[in-house]
């Protein structure tokens, strides 16, 4: 599975600790910035992440700020994106099982980077479970197509 991953200067060092845990999964991730621990814009690299998952060159994408909120707002602006941000292992879970989630996002100044690591696992190992739950993401992208008319 092909990732991308990006966050802000406030998101650096939970990007670093969490990409062991890609390694560890197995996953091909490819990192889109920041890399500087100098203050810059979450937009900027929530769109790159975001871009590449609506374009579907990647099939998801994990996105980093202080919050999780400023990354949320950015991501879940692109078609066929559905960001989740999740702080425990619960929203993880549910965030695949019903919601299909194919971005992930984190709060850096929020929670520890072994909560981090644990959630990127739950999220990874959980597959979507469709039925009634693919019904009502086919509401929101009914949704999506009539916004963007
Ligand atoms: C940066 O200070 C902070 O505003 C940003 O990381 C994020 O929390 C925004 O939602």
């Amino acid at each position: 599975m092909k990732v991308a991953i990006g966050c802000d200067h406030a998101g650096i060092t939970m990007k670093n600790e969490i990409t062991p845990v890609l390694d560890e999964l197995d996953i091909d991730w490819e990192d889109f910035g920041t890399n500087s621990e100098k203050s810059c814009d979450y937009p900027d690299f929530g769109e790159r992440v975001s871009e590449e998952v609506s374009k579907g060159s990647v099939e998801r994408g994990i996105l980093i700020c202080g919050t999780g909120i400023g990354m949320s707002i950015v991501a879940n602006k692109f078609p066929g994106v559905r960001a989740a941000l999740c702080s425990e292992d619960y929203s993880a879970k549910m965030s695949r099982l019903h919601n299909d989630a194919n971005v992930l996002v984190l709060p850096g100044r929020i929670i520890d980077g072994n909560t981090a690591g644990n959630i990127v696992r739950v999220w990874f190992k959980t597959d979507f479970e469709g039925g009634r739950h693919q019904r009502r993401l086919d509401k929101i992208t009914a949704i999506e197509k009539r916004l963007n008319k």
